[in-house]
């Protein structure tokens, strides 16, 4: 099975590991495709993408005429964690504008899966953060999506912005292809709390109405998860998390080095739910 991460907010990379660490360690075989230039899903998994001689550049590139013959087996890395990899750099960005010569672009990915279909039992696909031909062809390879959506941005744009992430996909992909997942991420910072002000008006609102930290937030939080839920079968809120920062900077998943933190808790559950689709 093949999902592929699509953005709405801030958290997908780390979503994405989270939820790998969580197949491993259940003892399945897992690869995870960096398909983002920025290249946080290898970092994630410690592996430095300078130090690799090929990455998911070279399997894209490889459907060109001119550039050497790279399958997806010969750029796999095992990480640490057991999760497997194919590495992603800053090359990527170079594929882009190869990618727009030719009519089947958007099917690259998905072509160049299949060596490793049957050898793996997940492939996650890391994408970026913005619609383009990376996003468009993680989709199409993937026969599940798992949407993240930012918590705290996701309630200012409010839920037009569900519909149009749908119509995004539909407009982009030509296939009508919608989310089976959505992961809240940083649930509880429902207000910009890293704005000072904001940080002060909560303040003051528990001063003066002796309001209980947090309750407004947990209404918000409460509406946003009914209203996708109308959307989306499966709704997860994962809580904020300092334990995920650090997971991140020894570059391991969250779920692999804190198991127990709050954060690998909800992943868990998630986890268990993409075990039985
Ligand atoms: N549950 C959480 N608790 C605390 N911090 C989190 C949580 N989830 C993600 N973050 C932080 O948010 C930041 C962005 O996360 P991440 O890299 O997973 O997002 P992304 O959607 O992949 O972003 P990008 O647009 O860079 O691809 C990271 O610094 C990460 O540590
Ligand atoms: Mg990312």
């Amino acid at each position: 099975m093949t999902f592929a991460h699509h953005k709405g907010g801030t958290g997908k990379t780390t979503s994405c590991l989270a939820i790998a660490g969580c197949l491993a360690g259940a003892g399945e075989k897992v690869l995870v495709i960096d398909c983002d230039p920025q290249a946080n899903a290898t970092t994630g998994l410690g592996i430095d993408s300078e130090d690799q001689s090929k990455n998911i550049y070279d399997v894209f590139m490889n459907v060109f005429d001119g550039f050497p013959d790279v399958s997806i087996k010969d750029v796999i890395v095992e990480t640490k964690s057991g999760i497997h990899l194919v590495p992603s750099s800053l090359d990527l960005v170079g594929v882009e504008p190869y990618l727009y010569g030719i009519n089947e672009r958007a099917v690259v990915l998905k072509d160049a899966l299949k060596p490793v279909i049957n050898e793996y039992r997940y492939i996650l696909i890391d994408t970026p953060p913005s619609m383009g031909q990376f996003v468009i062809n993680g989709i199409i390879a993937a026969d599940r999506i798992v949407l993240t959506l930012d918590s705290s941005v996701f309630a200012r744009k409010g839920m037009d912005s569900l519909e149009s992430i749908f119509e995004d996909i539909k407009e982009n992909t030509g296939k009508n292809k919608t989310p089976d997942m959505a992961v809240i991420t940083r649930a509880g910072v429902l207000f910009e709390r890293k704005s000072p002000m904001d940080e002060l008006k909560i303040i003051f609102r528990q001063l003066l109405f002796s309001e209980t930290p947090g309750r407004e937030e947990m209404i918000r939080q409460d509406e946003l998860e009914k209203d996708i839920m109308k959307k989306i079968k499966e709704v997860f809120s994962v809580p904020y998390d300092s334990s995920v920062y650090s997971a991140q900077k020894e570059g391991t998943p969250v779920t692999v080095l804190y198991p127990d933190s709050p954060a690998s808790l909800k992943y868990r559950q998630i986890a268990e739910i993409i075990r039985r689709w």
